[in-house]
């Protein structure tokens, strides 16, 4: 990426993740409902931080097709909605037992296993509040079916919740590099792929156009878990704001450890290859998706 590029994406993804941030405050209910316990184990971890990826995408996808940014909030903040809640049931004991996320203990550390499990039902079943609600979604009825779909199938068992499932099955199971993409496809793939793909479908953009973006979803999602995976082994804990380390730890499948670190690196950087070479046919509007797939490839966060 060369120095103005990588200036113009650090203000580009500052000035989207405050507009996700407040957008996210409008549509959470507010944190001092009753109970308070679970308003405010949701909020906790809403507002932690986070870098707000899958939303942002949303919204340059959007952009990349001409579209209008407005309707396409309350989807981009259903879809980190959806996120947040994976990672508090992912920290779970029963899954990866993490203490430290977003820079902060994690869910069930400060608020109980109890309440952690309800705040991660309560995100992903807000998150489909939002996308039917008529007067914060304004599109046509097909479109908002067409969102929901998408969304929801990209979150169920066909998409994430399979993968994690793979994911918790893998460690005590044989393990293949087909394996291991198909984790990948599912757990991180499909969220980050229907996040493009939603924004494309809003906006009306043609047929080959959503089919392009879905493709880049799919390679920039799956660069994205290898990057992950690559920074549990060489990242910075206090860049990350999560525990590095502890994928061999637990045993996980990921590429370092079934293939080598030359070979995780190749295989990221394919599959980057592969996400910019889809956006081929879109004009310079596209320039955001662009410089994010060069991002991910590079993150230390
Ligand atoms: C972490 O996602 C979990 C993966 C799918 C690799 P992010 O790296 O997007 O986490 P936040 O939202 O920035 O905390
Ligand atoms: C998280 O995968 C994927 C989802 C939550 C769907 P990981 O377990 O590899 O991610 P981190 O490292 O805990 O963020
Ligand atoms: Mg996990
Ligand atoms: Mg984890």
């Amino acid at each position: 990426m060369t120095k103005d590029n990588g200036e113009f994406l650090k203000a580009y993804l500052q000035d989207r993740r405050k507009i996700v941030e407040d957008a996210l405050q409008r549509y959470l209910p507010p944190a001092n409902n009753s109970p308070q316990e679970i308003y405010q184990a949701v909020h906790y971890s809403v507002f932690a931080g986070g870098k707000r990826i899958r939303p942002i995408l949303c919204l340059a996808a959007v952009e990349a097709v001409g579209g209008d940014l407005a309707p396409a909030m309350p989807i981009a903040c259903a879809l980190e909605l959806i996120h947040t809640y994976s990672l508090i049931h992912d920290d779970l004991p029963a899954m990866d037992n993490d203490d430290f996320r977003r820079g902060k203990p994690t869910n069930h550390k400060v608020f109980g296993e109890g309440i952690a499990i309800l705040a991660g039902d309560a995100l992903l079943t807000e998150a489909f509040v939002l996308l039917s609600h008529t007067e914060k979604v304004r599109m046509p009825v097909e479109k908002r079916v067409a969102v929901i779909r998408e969304i929801a199938q990209a979150a169920g068992i066909a998409g994430m919740v399979g993968g994690q499932a793979l994911d918790v099955l893998s460690a005590k199971s044989s393990s293949s590099v087909e394996i291991l993409s198909e984790i990948h496809r599912r757990k991180t793939g499909a969220l980050i792929m229907a996040s493009v793909k939603t924004g494309a479908i809003i906006s009306n953009a043609r047929e080959e156009k959503i089919k392009a973006l879905a493709e880049y979803g799919m390679n920039v999602g799956m660069a994205f878990q290898i990057a992950d995976d690559i920074l549990n082994v060489e990242g910075d804990r206090n860049l990350l704001g999560k525990e590095t380390g502890s994928d061999a730890a637990l045993g996980k499948i990921t590429y370092p450890f079934l293939m080598g670190m030359d070979y995780a690196k190749d295989k990221l950087h394919k599959h980057i290859e592969a996400a910019i070479e889809s956006l081929s046919i879109f004009d310079e509007r596209v320039l955001p998706l662009r410089l994010i797939a060069h991002y991910v490839m590079e993150r230390k966060t």
